[in-house]
């Protein structure tokens, strides 16, 4: 059958992107789903900048033509905030990224007290600066990175136990009480963190707005492709891409299905650089 679907290529470190593709699915269920996870070197929050430049470019040479997507989008706060000028200078496709949702966050705070829960990667960037002096200078902003968030949100979709403490002991620095003030909104500039949302919600000192860009990522998408057939072509598997070959656990097996993603494929990206 010849497809005209429109192809979009969501790509991640590991399984945090899927908390875009989800959204995005949603919004375009016509279109075609490549899903990148580059879990050969996860985390990418610890890489160097320039590691992870080098190694992002390495994934697209490989991925850009044999997959020829229409659309990418980035789904990684820790890759967005360095790559996207390199890769719109590279390749001629839109690609739309996934930043820290400090505006936003800022803009719904009443305590002026916002708590930025990201990678290290992320919260180093000149980008992350720009945008919390740009946006949140009324602010009282904590941009605290805890490492090993992501591999807990990993680890869980495999099924492997995380316990409560160390979730709390996390996320607990974001929350900061002055002068009868609180954090009263967190933003989840991993998009790994928002597979934990149940626990942060419940384990949290006191309640607070999350904010997850994936709904504002999803919007993007549809604004620069537009609003796609009617649901016709219905929902197909998303074809899924790991970037290094391991055994899936049932667990994890069964959470990437209710993703859309049937059955994974392996391809391993030679990288110039020495990650
Ligand atoms: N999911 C990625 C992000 O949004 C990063 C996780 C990692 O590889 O460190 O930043």
């Amino acid at each position: 059958m010849s497809d005209h679907r429109q192809t979009i290529l969501v790509f991640d470190s590991g399984v945090g992107g899927l908390t875009v593709l989800d959204p995005i699915r949603h919004a375009r269920p016509d279109a075609n789903y490549i899903y990148v996870a580059d879990n050969a070197v996860f985390p990418y929050g610890e890489l160097s900048e320039e590691i992870l430049l080098a190694r992002v470019r390495d994934v697209f040479d490989e991925m850009i033509p044999r997959f020829n997507p229409d659309l990418v989008v980035i789904a990684c706060h820790t890759a967005s905030t360095l790559v996207l000028p390199m890769l719109r200078e590279r390749f001629s496709i839109p690609f739309v990224g996934t930043v820290p949702a400090i505006k936003p966050a800022a803009e719904q705070s009443q305590s002026k007290i916002i708590g930025i829960l990201s990678t290290r990667g992320t919260a180093q960037r000149d980008y992350t600066a720009a945008l919390i002096r740009d946006f949140a200078q009324e602010c009282e902003v904590i941009l605290h990175a805890p490492s090993g968030l992501a591999s807990k949100a990993e680890a869980m979709l495999k099924g492997e136990s995380v316990s409560d403490s160390a979730i709390l002991a996390d996320i607990a620095p974001c929350f900061v009480e002055r002068d009868a003030k609180k954090t009263d909104v967190i933003v989840l500039a991993c998009t790994h963190y928002p597979l934990l949302l149940e626990a942060f919600e419940r384990l949290a000192p006191w309640p607070v707005t999350w904010i997850d860009p994936a709904p504002a990522i999803a919007r993007r998408v549809v604004q620069l492709m537009g609003h796609g057939e009617p649901a016709s072509a219905s929902d197909q598997a998303v074809q899924a891409i790991f970037t290094a070959e391991y055994a899936i656990p049932a667990p994890l097996e069964a959470a990437l299905k209710g993703y859309g993603l049937e059955k994974i494929d392996f391809i391993s990206v030679n990288s110039a650089s020495s990650v």
